[in-house]
């Protein structure tokens, strides 16, 4: 007798609803595959959100966290611990930026770059107190805080959570003149994706992301980049920013930053910037922690080799090349950036989570968003025969 059903509805007896998953209950995992609880194996194609961009339990990783957890795991940043320097030094230099502040989750990280920004435009600006504004884009996803729900546009994630945070103002995505617009001199950052993953991997068109940095230099505002899900490595590069060549005033990320063991999400910015923090003005008891720091210092020093930048380039052109062949067999669109893709299923066919569930029959996960639309995110350590795999089930849920 199968053990998924009764695992499923085990799951659920006890638990906020906030999730609608697929009828999979992952027992272990290596590499790019998991197996359920009935021994089951499937292709991980969303990589959790790309927080696994490395793997299910990458041996480096793995070992680091074994080793860690047998000295220090928590200090508080009452104390200083010995794995928090190189962390941080490591980091600032992948970033090219003086500073990093370590955080958990990613919208933590988001969070802080708001405070930041608005400390930032209060101090060193001069924008007058309480007048700060942030501009964001449509489509948005940066969390779920009560105030990074204030600013999203998916009336999901935002209805029934008021009273907002004010000081957000929201346009278009892609549209520069609009972004013109809604910038003035209480204007303190702007606040985008480089490409909209929850949205369904929308990447903005070509030209934006540097206007949107010239604006923001001759405004004197602050770009702030939430590569949270787009970058470490998933469209190519370490930044997704980087292929348009343009480097924000601050980065924020999280995700892949944890290597898929612990949250860990971190803010990076020049001392002009995140200088303007001082003891006690933010801070989180696990943020930057000894466990957190050794395992993504080693993240770090995986994406300082180029390896997984160039694999996620390299295979990015496989799967999106055999997802395009797909285009009028099923699919109406296929968007993205190196290993990251997401693909508009005719409607008139099925919704994205049936496409979703038939994929799961066949041993592929991936994740549906907005009706139609479905992301694959696979580990970068996925090989080219996996991901023919991938695109192969895929022709064929879209042809049964
Ligand atoms: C671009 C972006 N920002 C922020 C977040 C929030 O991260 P977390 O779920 O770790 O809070 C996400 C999560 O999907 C994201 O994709």
């Amino acid at each position: 007798m199968l053990r998924t059903p009764a695992a499923m509805q085990d799951a659920e007896r006890h638990t906020a609803h906030n999730y609608h998953p697929l009828p999979v209950v992952i027992s272990s995992a290596e590499g790019a595959w998991v197996t359920d609880v009935d021994g089951r194996r499937y292709l991980d194609c969303l990589a959790g959100y790309s927080a696994l961009n490395f793997g299910h339990r990458h041996p480096t990783l793995i070992a680091t966290a074994h080793a860690q957890l047998d000295r220090l795991t928590l200090t508080s940043r009452a104390f200083v611990h010995d794995q928090f320097a190189d962390f941080c030094r490591e980091l600032a230099a992948l970033c090219g930026k003086d500073l990093v502040l370590p955080m958990n989750t990613g919208a933590e990280a988001v969070e802080t770059g708001v405070k930041v920004a608005r400390k930032w435009g209060y101090q060193v600006k001069g924008v007058p107190a309480g007048q700060a504004n942030i501009v964001v884009a449509e489509g948005n996803f940066h969390g779920r805080t009560t105030t990074i729900v204030s600013f999203s546009t998916d009336s999901d994630a935002r209805a029934d959570f008021g009273p907002y945070t004010p000081g957000f103002r929201i346009v278009p995505y892609g549209d520069l003149a609009a972004l013109a617009e809604a910038i003035d001199e209480h204007t303190v950052a702007v606040l985008l994706e480089p490409i909209q993953g929850e949205q369904g991997v929308v990447v903005p068109p070509e030209g934006y992301l540097p206007g949107v940095r010239r604006l923001c230099t001759e405004s004197n505002v602050l770009f702030i980049a939430d590569e949270i899900q787009s970058g470490l490595g998933r469209t190519g590069a370490t930044f997704a920013c980087e292929q348009e060549g343009v480097v924000p005033d601050m980065y924020l990320l999280g995700k892949a930053l944890g290597g898929g063991i612990v949250p860990v999400s971190a803010v990076a910015a020049d001392a002009d910037v995140l200088g303007v923090l001082k003891p006690g003005q933010h801070g989180s008891t696990f943020g930057g922690n000894p466990l957190a720091c050794a395992v993504a210092t080693e993240v770090v020093r995986l994406l300082a080799t180029g390896e997984f930048q160039h694999r996620s380039a390299e295979l990015g052109e496989r799967l999106h090349a055999g997802l395009r062949a797909l285009i009028g067999k099923g699919l109406v669109a296929v968007r993205g950036r190196g290993l990251w893709a997401g693909l508009d299923i005719d409607p008139a066919l099925m919704s994205g989570r049936v496409a979703c569930e038939r994929l799961m029959e066949r041993g592929v996960l991936a994740k549906d968003t907005h009706g139609s639309t479905i992301r694959l995110a696979p580990p970068l350590v996925i090989t080219a025969e996996e991901v023919d795999h991938a695109v192969a089930q895929l022709a064929a849920v879209l042809a049964d």
